[in-house]
């Protein structure tokens, strides 16, 4: 997409599509601007190509309830009060053992073979287990899990487009009856997990309603497992396609050189392409004016290759400063699950560099990766390494 960002940058920073319906905003000074301004760009009620989420899925509970992405102050502000505690980086740094055993169980498996599919190898499996056992989750109910967590992302995309299939539907019932379960049981016997931190009252924070629980985990599924999937197989496909970096990376893979990689590739290959804002009154923006009530496509991933911000965005190079990159939102909804991310992606490179010989695509992956069609997240379908 990166060429096309680069001409409406340069031509029309501010662009209808008529597609979605809406304006395209893509220089960094804009976009910093909207996400930081949420008095004047709101993420309530946003509509995409005028279209809320079907009757479906409000019936199987899924879009029934508000959740912190689509909230503004003052009630975004008391919920995220209320859920940050049990994201600080000292309960997300106690995970590192566990994501680096995870990550090499993983690899073992996935490099049995000489050629092997790297998504659902490592880039899937791995943050959506991380958020199981986070959750609380047994481990006889995963594969259950594992189901729901991509029937409710398929009926999350699906929404947009009007159909939720029967599957997700029932899916999305089980998981969030299942949640309710484990709530109770945690409200009554807390355990060491995120759930029981959540149900119960802690220093003057109210502990979260059963419903809020149930709206909170259907949003760390939407939120947290597609992105960082889709963050690893970026990184990978980049370190491929520019062999002096990975080169780089493979001579000294320490975690700092790791963490570099990831957050160029974050810089480079963004997971997320666009944010979604709502006016609440005329506003000004580089290209005019926009009208009260617009849905405007906040497009992070061309903020992110701006030259104004970013000198020479083209070029991938971890050695760059990449301070102020959008990927994670900016302001009040600041992704609260970057720590996780970071935490994740650097130790799965780390452990993945450490433990093959240099990869490069297998004669059965395509030349022109398949990256789907969603407008919103942008990562490979599929991985063929060796
Ligand atoms: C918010 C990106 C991983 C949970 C956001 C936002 C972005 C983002 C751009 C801001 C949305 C907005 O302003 O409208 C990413 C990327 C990830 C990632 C690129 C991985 C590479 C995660 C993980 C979790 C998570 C692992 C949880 C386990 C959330 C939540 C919010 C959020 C709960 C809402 C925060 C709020 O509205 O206050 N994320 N995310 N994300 N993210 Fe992430």
């Amino acid at each position: 997409p990166y060429p096309y960002f680069a001409q409406m940058r340069e031509k029309a920073p501010l662009f209808y599509d008529a597609k979605l319906q809406a304006p395209l905003v893509s220089r960094y000074e804009d976009v910093s601007y909207i996400l930081k301004n949420p008095a004047l760009f709101s993420s309530a009620q946003i509509r995409i190509a005028g279209k809320l989420p079907t009757e479906r899925s409000q019936e199987a509970g899924l879009g029934a309830v508000d959740n912190l992405l689509t909230m503004d102050p003052p009630v975004h502000t008391r919920l995220r009060g209320r859920v940050n505690r049990a994201f600080t980086p000292k309960q997300i740094n106690a995970l590192e053992p566990r994501v680096r055993e995870l990550s090499r169980e993983c690899i073992t498996e996935m490099t049995a073979s000489n050629e092997f599919e790297f998504m659902s190898g490592l880039a899937s499996p791995l943050p959506v287990t991380i958020i199981a056992e986070m959750l609380g989750v047994d481990t006889s109910r995963r594969r259950d899990f594992k189901r729901w967590s991509d029937a409710v992302v398929n009926s999350s995309n699906a929404s947009f487009t009007g159909k939720t299939p029967e599957e997700a539907v029932r899916s999305a019932k089980e998981m969030l009856a299942y949640m309710t379960e484990v709530a109770e049981a945690r409200r009554r016997e807390p355990r060491d997990d995120l759930i029981s931190l959540l149900v119960q009252d802690s220093e003057g924070q109210e502990a979260l309603t059963p419903e809020e629980v149930n709206s909170f985990a259907v949003l760390l599924l939407l939120a947290g497992n597609e992105t960082t999937t889709n963050l690893l197989g970026n990184a990978l496909t980049t370190l491929i396609r520019h062999p002096e970096a990975y080169e780089w990376l493979r001579r000294d893979p320490t975690p700092a050189t790791c963490a570099a990689v990831i957050e160029e590739t974050l810089r480079y290959d963004s997971p997320v392409l666009t944010l979604s804002r709502r006016t609440t009154q005329e506003v000004e923006l580089s290209g005019g004016k926009v009208p009260a009530e617009t849905t405007l496509m906040v497009l992070v991933s061309s903020a992110n290759h701006d030259p104004r911000k970013f000198s020479d965005p083209e070029r991938f190079d971890p050695r760059r400063d990449t301070t102020g990159l959008l990927s994670f939102g900016h302001g009040i909804h600041f992704c609260i699950g970057a720590p996780l991310a970071r935490l994740e992606a650097p130790v799965a490179l780390q452990e993945l560099v450490a433990r093959t010989p240099r990869l490069g695509f297998s004669p059965r992956q395509p030349e022109n990766i398949d990256y789907g069609s969603s407008f919103f997240l942008r990562g490979p379908r599929s991985l063929w390494l060796q």
